[in-house]
């Protein structure tokens, strides 16, 4: 029986990205259009952790809150990496004991793979359903039956898992057409931050004749990695090639002979085929168990200046020291903030839209999915989370498709182009481009501070009474 829903909860968690607030918008407006009552709760999950629940009502008399702006970055709701102990009985209980008290009939996370992952134990207390989001680009599968092939190993004691080929031959039979969750919202405009850097470090590589190497995020997918090549970088290194260094090196001379510079583009999570993992120095994980991937580009660094020699640098008197030829940037968190890109906020609120449905329908632990194919182009859909699932309950990251990546000049490859394509083609709205123009450099920017959302939001905030 389908229950009747009346108020609907929502939150946004994981890592921020740009297309936040456009996804609760969707949902927001299509749960006023079936007069349902949408309560966000604020900083994720960790708002079911405290006995007060603090939430805020989005749509009082069915109309969305002025701050609920799909071309504003962030989550005006706020985020955590904290997820529900599925472990913990007394805690589980004190959650569903909350959930109650907020009169939820169903719930929208808005979130990644650890989302997912997350919102197991939240299902059997409501309807929950995830609606997408990562600058990674990494949840979704690159074909059904994929999340089959994980094999669990026990590596010194310690759970690891590893993807065999798919005994059927279904990998072999790869289309972009049947990609599940084709494309996540916040990768569009991570995307443009991270080829426009290209583009703005080629220039002065150039001119120094020096070697750039340019981090981005993503953690182990390449995805962000790949979709930089907009940017026109000579290289690019991704995390699910594990490379030769030698060869890596090989070609950077190559290339640095003939136009006397190379602009590499890497992923953090980059692995060399000796196993040594480049962006993992830190050697520590986040709340979520992720681990913390950092100076990937500067590791890299390191080892193609070992490799190629000082004196390939210092012969003809441009540099005094190999070191100095190369220099390492960081995208970082330029990628998850700021406002999104139209691709993103567009998919974004219909994808929210389609959360809010499928709740309205009758579903839990479902996921409101992106599809793309030749004829019909993008439309929402929606995949029970199991498909995601491996045969011990996990989800892992979507890693780039082999015959994205041409391993031979470390380049994207025909098959990755033909991927890209339908997401850029006309990620960038006129608006967009407007906006830079009119906003930037406003004279009034010289005058006001920065008015953040927190405070508008702090005054609108609800708590359960004790
Ligand atoms: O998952 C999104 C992401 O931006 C990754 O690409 C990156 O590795 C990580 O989050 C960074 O997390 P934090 O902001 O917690 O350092």
């Amino acid at each position: 029986m389908v229950r009747l829903i009346k108020r609907l909860g929502i939150l946004t968690a994981g890592g921020d990205t740009p297309a936040l607030n456009a996804t609760i918008l969707g949902a927001v407006r299509a749960a006023s259009e079936a007069k349902v009552e949408v309560v966000g709760l604020l900083n994720g999950f960790a708002s079911f952790f405290q006995d007060n629940a603090p939430h805020v009502i989005l749509n009082p008399l069915f109309q969305e809150i002025p701050q609920l702006d799909a071309t504003r970055g962030g989550t005006i709701l706020g985020s955590s990496r904290t997820y529900v102990n599925d472990g913990d009985p007394a805690f589980l209980a004190s959650i569903e004991r909350r959930i109650n008290r907020l009169k939820l009939d169903g719930l929208v996370c808005i979130g990644g793979d650890g989302t997912l992952n997350g919102l197991q134990p939240i299902c059997k207390m409501v309807p929950t359903v995830l609606a997408p989001k990562t600058i990674d680009n990494d949840l979704g599968l690159n074909y059904a039956g994929e999340a089959d092939q994980w094999v669990k190993l026990d590596v010194n004691g310690v759970d690891t898992y590893r993807k065999e080929p798919h005994p059927t031959g279904l990998d072999a039979d790869f289309c972009i057409d049947r990609m599940i969750n084709y494309a996540t919202p916040g990768y569009a405009t991570a995307v443009y931050e991270a080829a426009e850097g290209v583009r703005r470090v080629r220039t002065t590589a150039e001119s120094h004749h020096r070697i750039a190497i340019i981090e981005v995020m993503g953690r182990h997918s390449g995805y962000i990695a790949i979709g930089a090549s907009y940017g026109q970088p000579d290289m690019i290194l991704i995390p699910e090639y594990q490379f030769d260094l030698e060869s890596v090196a090989e070609r950077v001379r190559t290339i640095y002979e003939h136009q006397q510079h190379v602009v590499i583009v890497c992923g953090e999570g980059i692995i060399g085929n000796d196993g040594r993992e480049y962006g993992a120095s830190s050697g520590s994980t986040d709340p979520s168990g992720n681990m913390v991937l950092s100076g990937a580009a500067a590791s890299l660094a390191d080892a193609l200046l070992e490799i190629i020699g000082e004196t390939f640098f210092t012969r003809n008197g441009n540099f005094s020291t190999g070191k100095a030829a190369f220099f390492t940037r960081k995208v970082g968190h330029t990628q998850r903030g700021g406002r999104p890109l139209r691709f993103d906020r567009f998919y974004a609120s219909q994808l929210g839209g389609n959360a809010t449905q499928m709740l309205l329908d009758g579903e839990n632990n479902s996921v409101s999915t992106l599809q793309w194919d030749e004829s019909s182009g993008f439309k929402v859909s929606k995949h029970d989370s199991s498909i995601f699932r491996d045969k011990y309950g996990e989800i892992h990251a979507r890693t780039v498709h082999p015959s994205f990546y041409n391993q031979k000049n470390f380049l994207l490859s025909e098959e990755g182009k033909q991927y890209l394509h339908p997401i850029f083609a006309e990620a960038i709205g006129a608006e967009d481009t407007e906006f830079i123009r009119q906003s930037l450099f406003d004279f009034g920017n010289l005058y006001h501070g920065y008015k953040s959302v927190n405070v508008d939001i702090a005054k609108l905030t609800r708590y359960l009474s004790e």
